[in-house]
């Protein structure tokens, strides 16, 4: 097995720690996120300025920051070739908006056309080393598509609950899988309810996104992808479609990793998390200087990603926000629209509506004053449109 540093799970409300080899999900104190926690001045000990061929393998996927990842044996990994992704210039869309630097980091070259796969990977990989046999997830449509792809590399069964209005696409490729597909009549908490229950009878292990540890240690690779990509620097802003917020934080604790590691300083970008108006607790707690957010009555936006009334990493989600000097805005669905025909048409690139809104996202805090035309900005293209054409 590959070298891993990682040595715990640390509760992400209290910093109480917790045993890591056996499966969990929420915190048993608080009752929220588990943090994996690395032994990062023995992994520093392994590079030698800017060296990190010690530390990062050369294999072409996320897998490649295995030391910084938890621990999988190579007969565990369950990898379709996972992260890794480009970062491509937005000259067009820089210069339609007035803004010298645009970057898209585009995850919807990812298996499974978004960035779903990232965490995925990781979370069922941890769960097969665990012992796990089967595992369920509540999703908008991205995530179950992902889980149902990775189980079944993984020859784990696995059961899928989408809202029954979720793109067909995601349908489809969830069956395709041979994965079971719950269709509710409801929004993600609805179904993320009715997994709960059945599993009081069928064991299978909850791997929700925040309410288990792994997946989100598989998003923050996109941190590390944006400073080895960017060679050895960070963008000045990170624009950033959230639901569950997952990237966001994952993002935020890959780049607290890399500065324990001496590999950056204490700056950071500022972290903007984009929203959509008809779902916008997090916009909203900000905006009221929260430190969590009230559940969202009334969920309604077409970004199906973003249709998070109520996040369990809220209060995470935030915290990186504030810390950072960043923000957190909404956009309509219109805007979302706008976005994604302006995409496609000046980057040659069909996003997800989740994508588009980073878009759309950025015209606003352009047009508030809140990103300067010098600053470098990264949109994160979390999905391809390819699954929301029918
Ligand atoms: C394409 C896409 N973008 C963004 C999101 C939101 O992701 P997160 O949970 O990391 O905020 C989702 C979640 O379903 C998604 O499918
Ligand atoms: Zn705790």
């Amino acid at each position: 097995m590959a070298r891993s540093f990682c040595v715990r799970l640390d509760c992400g409300a209290c910093g109480k720690p917790v045993e890591s080899e056996q499966l969990h999900n929420l915190s048993p104190c608080c009752g929220k996120p588990l943090l994996a926690r690395y032994d990062l001045d023995a992994a520093r000990e392994q590079v030698t300025g800017t060296d990190l061929s010690s530390l990062f393998s050369p294999v072409d996927s996320l897998w490649r920051y295995r030391a910084l990842l938890p621990k999988v044996d190579d007969a565990n990994v369950t990898s379709l070739g996972e992260g890794r992704t480009p970062l491509l210039s937005g000259r067009t869309t820089a210069e339609r908006v007035g803004l010298e630097n645009i970057w898209l980091k585009d995850e919807g070259q990812n298996p499974t056309g978004t960035f779903k796969a990232r965490g995925m990977s990781l979370a069922v990989s941890r769960a097969r080393q665990l012992g796990a046999l089967s595992l369920s997830v509540p999703t908008a449509g991205n995530a179950g598509g992902a889980l149902a792809a990775y189980a079944a590399r993984a020859r784990l069964a696995a059961t899928v609950a989408m809202p029954k209005d979720a793109p067909e696409a995601n349908k489809a490729e969830v069956r395709a899988h041979g994965a079971e597909l719950i269709e509710v009549d409801g929004l993600i908490n609805d179904c993320g309810a009715l997994l709960k229950e059945r599993a009081q009878t069928t064991g299978a292990f909850d791997v929700s996104t925040l309410k288990e540890p792994y997946r989100l240690e598989g998003k923050k690779t996109m941190g590390y992808e944006l400073w080895e990509h960017l060679s050895g620097r960070l963008p000045d802003v990170i624009v950033y479609p959230t639901g569950g917020g997952t990237g966001l934080i994952g993002m935020w604790k890959a780049f607290d990793e890399l500065e324990a590691l001496g590999l950056i300083g204490p700056e950071r970008p500022r972290m903007m998390a984009v929203q959509a108006e008809g779902c916008a607790p997090i916009v909203q707690a900000f905006h009221a200087g929260a430190s969590s957010a009230e559940p969202w009555v009334g969920a309604k936006t077409m970004a199906g990603g973003l249709r998070v009334p109520q996040a369990i990493g809220d209060f995470l989600i935030l915290e990186a926000v504030r810390k950072s000097a960043g923000g957190a805005v909404a956009v309509s669905d219109h805007a979302i629209v706008q976005a994604q025909g302006a995409v496609a048409r000046d980057e040659g690139l069909l996003v997800a509506p989740e994508a588009a809104a980073t878009l759309a996202g950025l015209e606003r805090l352009i047009a508030d004053g809140k990103v300067a035309h010098d600053e470098e900005t990264v949109l994160f293209v979390t999905g391809s449109g390819l699954k929301h054409l029918v």
